[in-house]
């Protein structure tokens, strides 16, 4: 939090103050509309050694401190850290035998004492601190930046990702903020897109929208986009699937800073702050219901699953799907199927076909077909959903073992040779954009629970393999 704004290669001018001057004086405007008051600006020649160590004959018009004296006397973060309430990321659990359960992790914020009443986050539950260890023997205090072991007086769960923290002022729970971020990756941020967020030692899954705006760098200037580009810096909102323990950055930078990461490639696509935590999140709660989605299953005696049909457009997602239905009502199974083309005349007539309306497409799929296997159902859907990352979001959404992922195989050539809706046609005379197998991407699955192969294939002997691999359901 402490800026130096050294100013270089004043040999080059004479050592003249007015130059100096101007240059300080240019950068205090843009420092303001950033927010930074304060700020050092000393007179340097990195190449003459001017004002480094010691103070320079050359700018007689200059009593600050030099360079070095400066960086030395600074008050660096760790002082003011451990003036603020008690914080610590949990690292890792340290339990080495039945007598002794620990909670390791490097403070970031405060002082803890034995006999300190904590409390830890997301839970809320609360204890006292018994002990502090660490290699050299227990403490009878630890500050913010050291790395220690907490014992508490009671047995309260507590796991890494976890935040302990004073008890009477511990930081906020939400999952939904804003944020600033800044775009890393070549490729630009996708709306809707699940990332991996790691904040402290906590690790979920986020959404980012489109952004408020993106700011211009050079002016400052607030401008309208729909994503981030490589090194954009923007304003959006996100939300992650799990709540988070965290605090603005502008007060605690280890619970305020983030950074995101492509699921797929596992590359960090972004880094960024958290301003605060947006009041809807903090006023809508999860109402538990007295009739379950196990109650719901019982009642219609099946296991509820998700067969999750996935291919290029004219594959045969929608003829196998509603073949596996057919085969499934005459069993007595009480099923849905949701298909592409009627979803999107009613509940998403509002998407079209560029990657961020087929990403919330498929999220909104997901969160039907979920509230659908919620009610004890059998869901059948038949989307292309084209990208791996969203299909394992729903996949992420289900209870292990009921999202089934259906591979509808069917090589490009054979589909469009078939083009049954015409659409193929368009598409290669350019009357139709964004078409998924020509000019817009098909991710195929990588282990998807059930592959069928058309060409080899009519479609009653794909839905009859497909019964078969899912039978008994109860
Ligand atoms: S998805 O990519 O978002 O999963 P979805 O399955 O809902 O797509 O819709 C695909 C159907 O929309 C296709 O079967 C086709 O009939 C129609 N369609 C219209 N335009 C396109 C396009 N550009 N790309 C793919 N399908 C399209």
């Amino acid at each position: 939090r402490n800026i130096v704004l050294a100013v270089n290669k004043m040999d080059l001018v004479g050592y003249d103050q007015a130059v100096f001057d101007k240059i300080v004086a240019d950068y205090a405007a843009f420092a303001q509309s950033i927010g930074i008051s304060a700020f050092t600006p000393i007179p340097i020649s990195g190449f003459k050694g001017d004002n480094i160590t010691a103070r320079s004959d050359n700018t007689p018009w200059y009593q600050g401190p030099t360079l070095m004296a400066h960086l030395e006397s600074v008050e660096v973060d760790a002082t003011t850290a451990a003036a603020k309430p008690f914080r610590m990321p949990v690292q890792w659990v340290n339990r080495p035998n039945l007598d002794f359960r620990g909670f390791a992790g490097l403070i970031a914020s405060g002082s803890v004492k034995p006999g300190d009443a904590v409390r830890v986050l997301p839970s809320g539950k609360t204890s006292t601190i018994s002990r502090i260890v660490t290699l050299d023997g227990d403490l009878d205090e630890a500050i913010a930046g050291q790395s220690v072991t907490l014992c508490f007086a009671d047995e309260i769960d507590c796991s890494r990702g976890d935040v302990i923290a004073v008890a009477d002022n511990p930081p906020e729970v939400s999952s939904q903020f804003e944020a600033t971020i800044v775009w890393m990756d070549d490729e630009a941020m996708l709306p809707g897109r699940p990332y991996w967020l790691k904040i402290g030692t906590q690790s979920v899954s986020a959404t980012v929208q489109a952004p408020k705006y993106v700011v211009n760098v050079n002016t400052m200037e607030h401008l309208a986009a729909k994503t981030l580009d490589l090194n954009a810096i923007g304003v959006a909102e996100l939300a992650t699937d799990k709540p988070i323990t965290f605090e603005p950055y502008a007060d605690n930078r280890t619970l305020g800073g983030f950074i995101l990461i492509d699921k797929i490639s596992n590359r960090t696509v972004a880094a960024g702050m958290l301003h605060f935590s947006l009041r809807r999140a903090q006023n809508v709660h999860w109402q538990a219901t007295d009739i379950g989605r196990e109650a719901h299953a019982a009642l219609k005696n099946q296991l509820p699953r998700i067969l999750w049909f996935t291919g290029l457009s004219g594959s045969g997602k929608s003829t196998i799907a509603n073949e596996v239905e057919k085969r499934l009502a005459l069993m007595n199974r009480h099923t849905f199927l949701l298909d592409g083309d009627n979803i999107r005349h009613g509940l998403n007539k509002d998407l079209g076909f560029t990657e961020a309306d087929r990403i919330e497409n498929i999220r909104r799929v997901g969160e039907v077909a979920k509230l659908m296997a919620d009610a004890g159902l059998i869901v059948l859907t038949a989307f292309i959903s084209p990208f791996r990352a969203e299909r394992e979001m729903v996949r992420e959404m289900l209870p292990d073992g009921e999202f089934i992922e259906i591979f509808v195989d069917t090589p490009l050539e054979v589909a469009e040779a078939r083009d049954v809706k015409g659409l193929y046609k368009k598409a290669r005379s350019g009357a139709l954009k964004n078409f998924t197998g020509i000019d817009s991407p098909y991710e195929a699955p990588t282990s998807p629970e059930i592959r069928v192969n058309t060409v080899e294939m009519t479609p009653e002997e794909a839905a009859e393999h497909i019964i078969r691999k899912i039978m008994p359901l109860k």
